[in-house]
């Protein structure tokens, strides 16, 4: 080859790889939408229900499980008694909880006792305080005395203490244990140590350690992991604990505030919902209440959004349909009234003695769960006018179904425009597929009427349901979606969000954990890179004049933070391959300076969990900005958040 043809070559070469280069350069422009689109303050949040353990040997930091002796027809279970062990519930001290345990003596000095299991084991740390209390009394007016022990996995006792009992009135005892010894699986004994008989009642283990040291409180690491997605809402209780597979087992806040001990506890029905995940020990002990869930809400600094029933039991279950109403309507405006109103009010009354006399600042309230047919719209007017006319500016939620879409869907969302709900809730539990199809499904949602409130989803990684990273990215590329709409999407909640590994009935989930760890699946870190840089406005974002809504597996959105200055873009490339993208944000008047890109990326199988729980965290890096634009190269499946200040 002469030098001559040799230099054309190397110029076609060149010339080509350029092209090549420019061909794979997408520009994604960022400008200002026509019409603000404000992004609500509150619009990241959490939704909290009663399953997998979440409340009763999860959140809700108590250690005994059945520890006022009324699991339904089983008294006694989780306790492993022996010796002379009688149920009994005359004369008790508690009439709501009437059951309690007589220990006999047997003639032998150590011969009767109870043993607890814990949920799934105790779980103690090594140098803790941990708070045990009963209530007690000596019936036979001699020397009574209790042993009281921590046992390890391992047979050692690991903490122990004698008290005695002289009172032949029921008393309230406590002591506090130390725990040489850190285990997940440890038990608590109570041994009689006198001759004479001891009644015992309501048995609590409470670690010292709680939540901001609230009494009756939470589990720390499981609290400050919703505190560290700075939840905009709380959503509670549930889901279809709120709906009950009967009516009279529909969850009933008045029966969750006042003294713990006098709470009536409830069926829970994830007990036996799923056969395969047979839970025989689950039950709702109301210790978590309402008045526990407005003072996290206060503690965590999200808005509260409790859910009360409509007077619709659970569908799929049964077909009872409430005859009258009006109990259904006055529990609303009673709860109302218990999260706001006066101390000499009477329910403000209660939530004062309870120790907050100052108002919970409820907001917004949502009616009815997982409804559809005709009933549910009739009864949810009846409860938008009460409240209306009782509470004006009270946000009353209604809610679309079970379905994504659909005929029941279409029909509810038609109905809850005429009533003219204030948002309306959203269900869905779909595969990989649909997240991604959906990342446009909020662009021609109506302008006019009820706003959304995504209020359970999670992208279902077929057939395990992992809390796959590919879950994670699905659900990160179709929250673009969400932010991109946020005039019309106002809350979101992904759901459920806890899960004990030995004891859940559904998954995915947001955080998992055991007896004494907690685990942040890649899902969790998509929501909190979503809070915790939510903006305040929304931007057009646009691909050739579309939104970026999987073009070459790309899913973009950009918000301006106008607190803190910063304009931050999100990006999930969902392709195998990496993507090179110009942001050009030249329109808008923001000054770039600085620029930080948050990065999630893992193989798409990969999961934390609680051996492994860094597999998939956020990483940090700086990047390099001009004025006007960005220039980044995004690596195959992975999704971005860029901060630019
Ligand atoms: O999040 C689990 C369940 O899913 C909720 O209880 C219910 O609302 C939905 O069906």
């Amino acid at each position: 080859m002469t030098t001559k043809n040799l230099f054309i070559l190397m110029l076609f070469i060149a010339f080509s790889i350029q092209l090549k280069a420019q061909e794979n350069v997408f520009e994604i422009k960022i400008t200002k939408p026509k019409k603000e689109i404000p992004i609500q303050s509150n619009m990241y949040g959490v939704f909290f229900e009663d399953i997998n353990f979440a409340a009763d040997g999860g959140l809700y930091a108590e250690l005994v499980k059945n520890r006022s002796f009324e699991f339904l027809n089983s008294p006694t279970m989780g306790w492993l008694t022996y010796g002379k062990v009688d149920v009994r519930t005359e004369d008790a001290p508690f009439e709501r909880n009437p059951h309690y345990l007589r220990l006999n003596n047997t003639g032998l000095l150590t011969g009767t006792g109870i043993i607890n299991e814990g949920f799934r084991g105790i779980g103690l740390k090594k140098d803790e305080s941990y708070n045990l209390s009963f209530y007690a009394r000596n019936i036979d007016s001699k020397e009574g005395k209790l042993r009281v022990e921590l046992i390890s996995s391992g047979m050692d006792i690991i903490a122990k203490d004698d008290i005695a009992v002289d009172s032949d009135e029921w008393q309230k005892y406590t002591l506090t244990l130390t725990p040489l010894q850190t285990d997940a699986h440890s038990r608590l004994r109570i041994d009689l140590r006198s001759f004479g008989a001891i009644d015992i009642e309501h048995v609590s283990l409470f670690p010292e350690k709680t939540f901001k040291g609230r009494k009756n409180g939470m589990r720390q690491d499981l609290a400050q992991a919703l505190a560290d997605l700075d939840p905009g809402i709380f959503r509670f209780p549930g889901g279809c604990i709120i709906e009950g597979n009967s009516l009279a087992t529909r969850y009933q806040w008045k029966n969750s505030v006042g003294v713990v001990e006098n709470r009536p506890i409830n069926e829970n029905r994830w007990n036996y919902e799923f056969q395969h995940r047979f839970t025989p020990d689950y039950f709702q002990s109301y210790g978590l209440g309402f008045f526990e869930y407005f003072q996290l809400c206060e503690d965590l600094g999200a808005d509260a959004l409790p859910v009360v029933n409509c007077g619709i039991a659970c569908q799929y279950a049964t077909e009872e349909v409430a005859e009258d109403l009006t109990p259904y309507i006055q529990d609303a405006l009673d709860l109302i009234e218990f999260a706001n109103g006066p101390v000499d009010s009477k329910w403000g009354k209660v939530r004062a003695e309870m120790g907050h006399p100052e108002s919970y600042d409820l907001k917004m309230i949502g009616i009815g769960n997982e409804q559809w047919g005709e009933d549910f719209p009739e009864h949810l007017k009846q409860f938008i006018d009460a409240i209306n006319a009782r509470y004006p500016d009270m946000l009353v939620i209604g809610s679309s179904g079970p379905s994504a879409d659909g005929e029941r869907f279409d029909y509810l969302w038609s109905k809850m425009k005429e009533l003219d709900a204030d948002l309306v809730d959203e269900h869905y539990y779909k595969d990989p597929e649909w997240f991604l199809s959906n990342a446009g499904r909020y662009d021609n949602y109506s302008r006019k009427g009820p706003k959304v409130f995504a209020g359970e989803y999670a992208c279902h990684d077929y057939p395990e349901k992992k809390n796959s990273f590919y879950s994670a990215l699905c659900e990160a590329a179709f929250m673009t979606g969400l932010e991109r709409n946020a005039d019309v999407v106002h809350l979101a909640t992904y759901a459920p969000l806890f899960a004990h590994v030995d004891a859940w009935q559904w998954k995915p989930d947001m955080i998992w954990f055991d007896n004494l760890r907690s685990v942040k699946s890649a899902n969790y870190y998509v929501q909190q890179l979503y809070s915790l840089n939510k903006g305040t406005e929304a931007l057009q974002v646009k691909l050739n004049k579309e939104n970026v809504i999987g073009q070459n597996g790309l899913y973009a959105s950009a918000v301006i933070d106008e607190n803190k200055n910063q304009l931050i873009i999100k990006v999930a490339n969902t392709s195998k391959e990496s993507r090179t993208v110009d942001f050009d944000f030249s329109k808008l008047k923001q000054e770039v300076k600085s620029g930080e890109q948050i990065l999630l990326k893992a193989d798409l199988e990969v999961e934390n969990t609680l051996d492994k729980p860094n597999l998939i965290v956020p990483k940090k890096q700086s990047i390099e900005t001009s004025r006007n634009k960005l220039n980044v190269v995004l690596k195959p499946e992975s999704f971005s958040v860029f901060i630019l200040n």
